[in-house]
């Protein structure tokens, strides 16, 4: 651990980057609240501090990352609230389309985008197409997404494969399974970060975070900058992983 004036600063080994990491941006409404402001100025922040994370990641060779951007619980939220996070979802994705052949991210949306609005659910499968042929870093956004609806969702279509005769139920893998959910073909996380001081799952992941390693951190999302992510990296890096083994 290297000394940059007052600030502490990890450094990472770029040699044992986790592949795959995944972000629970919490803490948006907590940072508007501490400043006297709307919970949705906490969210507008949030978004451009997801911007500066994504950039990172790809700048640091990171293959894959997934964001929970809207829960299937979030709809809870006041419509003004659930109305400004969508507002800002298709804002930041005007602009992915805008700069897609510069930046080379590939976007996939994990969850059911069927209640969203035609406009965004639109948007959201052009960003998906046009994006397809980027190889380099792979961006899932989760919107409306649920750790367990997802596995019902994947429950439901094997049952139709199974029952259309296409595959034989006591043949069922893990691996197999983890075809019929909205990660297939993602691997797993190695690394999953919550900022806010909350340190639960919340319907995250369900399925593929069964080994990742989990950091929590006190800052509250819009305020996790390039040093943080260094941090939550390091952190993982020292970690020894057995997998259930010893
Ligand atoms: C959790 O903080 C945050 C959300 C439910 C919304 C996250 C949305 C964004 C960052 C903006 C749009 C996203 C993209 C990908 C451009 P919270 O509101 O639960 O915070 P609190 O726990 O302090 O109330």
């Amino acid at each position: 651990m290297a000394l940059f004036g007052k600030r502490e600063e990890v450094q990472v080994d770029r040699e044992r980057l986790p592949r795959h990491i995944a972000i629970i941006m919490d803490g948006n409404g907590r940072w508007a609240k501490g400043r006297g402001l709307p919970r949705t100025a906490g969210h507008a922040v949030g978004a451009e501090t997801f911007r500066t994370i994504a950039t990172y990641c790809r700048e640091l060779g990171i293959e894959y990352l997934t964001v929970y951007a809207f829960s299937t619980e979030n709809w809870k939220r006041s419509a003004d609230e659930v109305g400004a996070i969508m507002g800002l979802l298709q804002k930041y994705l005007l602009e992915a389309v805008r700069d897609m052949e510069k930046e080379k991210v590939r976007f996939v949306f994990f969850g059911d985008l069927a209640p969203l609005s035609e406009e965004l659910r639109e948007l959201c499968r052009q960003v998906e197409r046009d994006s397809a042929k980027f190889e380099g870093c792979q961006v899932n956004i989760c919107l409306n997404y649920g750790g367990r609806d997802e596995i019902v969702q994947g429950a439901k279509a094997f049952a139709r494969d199974c029952m259309a005769g296409k595959v034989d139920p006591e043949r069922l893998t893990e691996e197999q399974f983890g075809g019929y959910l909205y990660s297939a073909g993602v691997p797993d996380p190695d690394l999953v970060i919550r900022p806010s001081g909350e340190e639960r799952i919340s319907n995250f992941l369900l399925w593929q975070s069964a080994y990742a390693e989990y950091y929590f951190t006190d800052v509250c999302w819009p305020d996790f900058d390039r040093a943080e992510l260094r941090k939550a990296i390091g952190a993982y890096q020292g970690r020894s992983r057995r997998f259930g083994g010893v």
